[in-house]
């Protein structure tokens, strides 16, 4: 299956997603490449401390690629992988464009601010047009860095629930120091010690309930 993470908004924590993607299905005992499609290349950064953390075990291939080379990269050897997952850069790139005419499953993050949710009719532009070159294309949205309270979580996911291009996952990650430092030590959220336990509940709600559209 080929994962790719997107959207047209910076730091809306597409590579934070990508990362626990590709740690937590390697050590799900699946075979994972894990394809930085993004200029700024912090995939790969994370890539490089994970492989000095783990002393080179770490568990997954990690490749680069940009523009139109990300489709035929991967194409030439996701066969040859269990899954494949892409971190994608923050704006309407050839590289976006390119994962997305041979992915799965596209996860966008969205911010629960105005500036964030007004690029959500973009997404969904951007989402149409491409599954009339790849029909099996999945979108789907959810909240990152959320407010540990307030309505602004709740007035975001009313409206990315209304989207009929994008499926809502209304398992959002909470603004937690634990996902910031799980990425910087080279780790996936669930490797962190000491554990933070409501970090790795809300990841993995979000897999399952992702796994759950996979499914329907
Ligand atoms: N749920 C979260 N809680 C706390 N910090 C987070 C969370 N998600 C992301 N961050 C932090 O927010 C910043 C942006 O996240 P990330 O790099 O994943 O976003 P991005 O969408 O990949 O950004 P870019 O558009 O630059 O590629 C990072 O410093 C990251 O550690
Ligand atoms: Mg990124």
């Amino acid at each position: 299956m080929i994962f790719t993470t997107g959207g047209i908004k910076g730091g809306s924590g597409k590579t934070t997603l990508a990362t626990n993607l590709a740690v937590y299905l390697s050590s799900q005992g699946r075979d994972v490449l894990f394809v930085d499609a993004d200029d700024q290349e912090s995939a790969h950064e994370f890539s490089v401390q994970r492989d000095s953390a783990l002393q080179g075990n770490k568990g997954y291939t990690a490749v680069r690629q940009k523009d139109k080379e990300v489709r035929s990269e991967v194409l030439k050897l996701s066969g040859k992988f269990d899954d494949v997952v892409i971190d994608t850069g923050g704006r309407d790139t050839a590289s976006q464009r390119a994962a997305l005419s041979i992915t799965d499953v596209y996860l966008v993050p969205f911010y629960p601010r105005s500036l964030d949710i007004w690029t959500l009719e973009k997404v969904e532009n951007l989402v149409s047009e491409m599954q009339i070159v790849n029909p099996k294309l999945k979108a789907m949205s959810f909240v990152n860095r959320a407010d540990p309270k307030g309505i602004d979580n709740r007035e975001v996911g009313e409206m990315l629930k209304e989207s009929s291009v994008l499926h809502y996952l209304d398992t959002p990650l909470i603004n937690r120091k634990a996902f910031a430092n799980a990425i910087s030590f080279g780790l996936g959220i669930l490797e962190l010690k000491p554990a933070d336990d409501k970090a790795s509940a809300e990841f993995l709600a979000l897999y399952e309930a992702m796994r759950s559209v996979i499914n329907s």
